[in-house]
């Protein structure tokens, strides 16, 4: 493998993300309804999921295509029992330019505070904690468990203070339901150097309910903020970046860096499929070609089933070549509903397919 790899809209293969887990202790409604996700829901067992030799195994293989950013997520990825193992022994792979590669994590923040320390430790570069507002009340309808909010920002205060750099935070925006939080959210983090992205409500998976009505499109976000906090628009930091970023600026209109930025990811009304260089797997071992596909391809079967390392290389690289797909892009050529069709393929959960 050369690592030039593309698809055939010729986007090369970057970004792999990695689900560990398709449990979590948390039950957004836009990802895990609690109706949906009850005691009688069935989970993975435990002889499904992928072993940590196993992941690092088919990451090796994916970085010999290209791949340079490693993201872990499930579900809540820190549920995984010993996730810093896995960690420490995915830091020791290498790029095809012989870099190690970038390393890093999306979390609820609830266990955080706990495994920072380790994580760093263990090589991880940055983190990425969804918080969906500031408002206890509002935080703990949000996640369905009555989980306080004062615990996560001890998290966050973990995560840095165990020095893990880049920090992000993800808020889900909801009409109706946390937008009276962005402003509270921004004037929060400004400042701070943890960058805030203000995420459009996606219709993934098939159990959320969505609707078109209840999506803020980041347009409104970003007229929101303005009208409180000057903003500049600033370039894309790379290729194929799911964020628009925007600078807080100073009174002469320029971006200050110690004022930090903001982003917005918009899935729906902006779609970014264009350049999209991500590879998903499956807390069992399927590679899936996008957050919206209805199926994915079974690397574990090749794994068990004794294929070598070369075996392994050449199905990933007859995958991606093969990849076409552009959902986002796709949606907004439809009709407002008709991305609820049920005649339309089944798609997969997000806590299955990690975000
Ligand atoms: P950075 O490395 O910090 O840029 O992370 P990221 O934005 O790639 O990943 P993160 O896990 O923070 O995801 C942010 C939001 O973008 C989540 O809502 C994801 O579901 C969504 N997202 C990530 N990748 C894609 C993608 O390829 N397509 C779509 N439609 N959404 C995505
Ligand atoms: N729409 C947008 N973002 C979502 N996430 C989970 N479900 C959705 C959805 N339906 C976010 C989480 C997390 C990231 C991986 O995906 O909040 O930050
Ligand atoms: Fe859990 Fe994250 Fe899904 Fe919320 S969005 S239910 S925290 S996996
Ligand atoms: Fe990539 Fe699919 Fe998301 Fe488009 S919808 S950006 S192709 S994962």
């Amino acid at each position: 493998p050369s690592g030039r790899l593309v698809d055939t809209l010729n986007r090369p293969l970057r970004d792999l993300r990695i689900s560990v887990t398709d449990r979590c202790n948390f039950r957004c409604n836009y990802c895990m309804p609690k109706e949906v996700f009850d005691k009688e829901h069935a989970y993975l067992p435990h002889s499904a999921l992928l072993t940590f030799e196993e992941i690092t195994r088919l990451a090796r293989a994916f970085l010999a295509h290209g791949v340079r950013k490693i993201r872990l997520t499930g579900g809540e990825p820190l549920l995984r029992k010993d996730i810093e193992d896995l960690v420490a022994q995915l830091a020791a792979l290498r790029t095809v330019d012989g870099q190690p590669p970038e390393l890093t994590l999306t979390t609820n923040g609830s266990l955080l505070a706990r495994k920072a320390h380790a994580l760093k430790e263990a090589g991880l570069n940055r983190v990425t904690v969804s918080l969906d507002g500031l408002d206890d009340a509002v935080f703990r309808r949000m996640n369905d468990v009555d989980f306080p909010v004062a615990d996560v920002l001890a998290g966050i205060n973990a995560a840095r203070e165990a020095g893990l750099s880049g920090l992000k935070v993800n808020m889900v925006v909801k009409r109706g339901t946390n937008e009276h939080e962005i402003l509270p959210m921004a004037r929060h983090f400004r400042g701070t150097g943890i960058t805030l992205r203000f995420i459009e409500y996606m219709d993934v998976g098939a159990t959320n309910g969505w609707r078109m009505d209840e999506v803020l499109p980041s347009r409104e976000v970003i007229a929101l903020l303005r009208a409180e906090l000057p903003l500049v628009p600033l370039d894309p930091s790379a290729p194929g970046e799911t964020a628009e970023r925007w600078g807080y600026a100073d009174t002469a209109g320029r971006h200050d860096p110690l004022l930090g930025e903001v982003g917005v990811i918009s899935s729906v009304t902006q779609a970014f499929c264009g350049a999209c260089n991500r590879a998903r797997l499956s807390t069992e071992g399927r590679m899936y070609l996008c957050l919206f596909a209805g199926q994915g391809y079974d690397l574990r079967a090749l794994l068990r089933g004794g294929a070598s390392d070369a075996g392994l290389n050449d199905a990933i690289a007859a995958i991606w070549q093969g990849r076409a797909d552009r959902y986002s892009e796709l949606r907004a050529s439809l009709p407002a509903d008709a991305s609820r069709d049920s005649a339309a393929p089944r798609r997969v959960e997000m806590s299955y397919i990690g975000g």
